[in-house]
């Protein structure tokens, strides 16, 4: 099996990913988060947000409305230009990205004739209220720094920051992908993590440079090797519409060298052309500058944009952690995984299943460790060596066994996931053991 399979089929055999609708035969493009994907996912977020928002003085968190006025997409330049070129085959229907294949005129599934390239608008639709005419018309938004952009001024006057500052926001964006792909890479509902760091114009190329270094950091935070990232300078013409410099932070992933993360020099576009657009003014007064009449100075920021996309981070994380080894003399799977983002910290087993002495033991021990909220878990099912697998495929660093010994003079083992190795120790300091 290529490596790609072993992680989508690893993913669905231990709880961590699902093939969306699946009892229906799935939805192209969904994928459902089982409970060890979400604490994986939790766990990546988590880290994000303390990173990038809470240890920082300089960044103000939101979370909007999904669904937004739709003449916010008309003023983003989304509702005209957020399209990718499509091509139709007229035999057997199936669409193509016309930029992701080869072939223009034939199909390459069937041998049909494709239809000229026509720009497709990948927003979602829906109706607001009752009625399904265009007057009720609304998107699905396909990213969160809209949100961000119109609440710009909500934050100016609640907390009166100075430039340079940051709003930051995570959660869902959705995508009428033409040819969602490659698991969890190309999806039409997924999740980003995005900042909109507000500048002066003149200090444009210093942020960039900044935030350039502060993405890289992250990089190295979440276990991903220098030596798999590539940063692509995206050339005039490919770039996104708002975009005067755009860097992509590349990952090599088993399908190829893909987009994992952007970094993006968004100018003022956005909040220019909502102040336009609406009427109400967005910019920044700065009292300090004795630049204007009467004082001060009035002038819409320009903004640096870093953006991370959720499920490209775990399949990137997946992608670095997944392993086969050998040890005891049998070929493992284990998810190296960095010890803090692991669904699971420690496994608690007590080493037989109808000991109550063994079993008692191993439940205080579960409930102590629970208690100091570490992400425990409890297992008493199958051999011992089976469970040790099960837990190495999950990635999790640590397992403590109870066996015959602890009853004697309380010691427990601690089994190291990347060795192998079993130290012994005192029940009482497996915390620190641990820690
Ligand atoms: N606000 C800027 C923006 O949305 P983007 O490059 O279109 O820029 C940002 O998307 C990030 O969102 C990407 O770098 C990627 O991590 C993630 N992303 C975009 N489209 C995606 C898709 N169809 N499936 C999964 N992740 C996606």
């Amino acid at each position: 099996m290529e490596k790609m399979e072993k992680i989508v089929s690893l993913c669905k055999r231990r709880g961590f990913i699902f093939q969306g609708s699946e009892i229906y035969g799935g939805l192209s493009g969904m994928w459902d988060y089982g409970p060890l994907g979400v604490a994986l996912r939790d766990k990546i977020t988590a880290l994000w947000w303390k990173h990038f928002v809470l240890d920082r003085e300089d960044m103000y968190g939101i979370d909007a409305a999904l669904i937004m006025n739709p003449v916010v997409w008309k003023a983003s330049g989304h509702v005209d230009g957020f399209s990718d070129p499509l091509v139709e085959c007229d035999k057997c229907k199936r669409r193509f990205r016309a930029d992701q294949i080869k072939d223009l005129k034939i199909c390459s599934e069937c041998g049909g004739k494709l239809s000229e390239p026509r720009q497709f608008n990948m927003m979602f639709k829906t109706f607001i209220g009752a009625s399904e005419d265009e007057a009720g018309t609304v998107y699905l938004r396909p990213e969160t720094a809209q949100g961000m952009f119109v609440n710009f001024k909500n934050i100016l006057d609640t907390f009166h920051p100075k430039l340079p500052f940051g709003m930051a926001q995570m959660g869902k964006a959705f995508r009428n992908e033409i040819s969602p792909r490659d698991f969890l890479f190309r999806v039409r509902e997924f999740e980003q993590m995005e900042i909109e760091y507000f500048i002066r114009e003149s200090e444009w190329e210093k942020y960039f440079e900044y935030w350039r270094s502060e993405m890289k950091k992250w990089i190295a935070d979440i276990g991903l090797k220098s030596s798999n990232i590539h940063e692509l300078e995206v050339p005039e013409g490919e770039r996104a519409h708002y975009s005067k410099r755009t860097i992509d932070f590349e990952y090599t992933f088993p399908f190829g060298r893909k987009e994992l993360y952007g970094l993006a020099y968004r100018t003022d576009f956005d909040l220019k052309s909502h102040q336009t657009t609406s009427g109400v003014s967005l910019e920044y007064y700065d009292p300090s500058v004795d630049g204007q009449a009467g004082g001060g100075e009035r002038f819409i920021p320009h903004v640096i944009e870093p953006t991370f996309g959720i499920g490209r981070t775990i399949l990137a994380v997946l992608c670095e952690s997944y392993d086969e080894d050998e040890l005891g003399g049998e070929t493992r799977a284990v998810l190296r995984l960095p010890k803090n983002l692991a669904p699971v910290s420690v496994a608690v087993f007590p080493l037989l299943k109808n000991k109550e002495g063994l079993v008692s033991k191993a439940r205080e021990i579960y409930k102590m460790l629970k208690k100091e909220s570490i992400s425990v878990t409890f297992d008493d099912n199958g051999n011992i060596g089976k469970r040790y697998r099960r837990q190495d495929e999950i990635g999790t660093p640590y397992c403590v066994t109870v066996d015959f010994e602890t009853l004697e003079n309380d010691t427990v083992t601690i089994r190291d996931r990347d060795t192998g190795e079993q130290k012994r120790v005192k029940a009482g300091e497996i915390i620190s053991a641990i820690r």
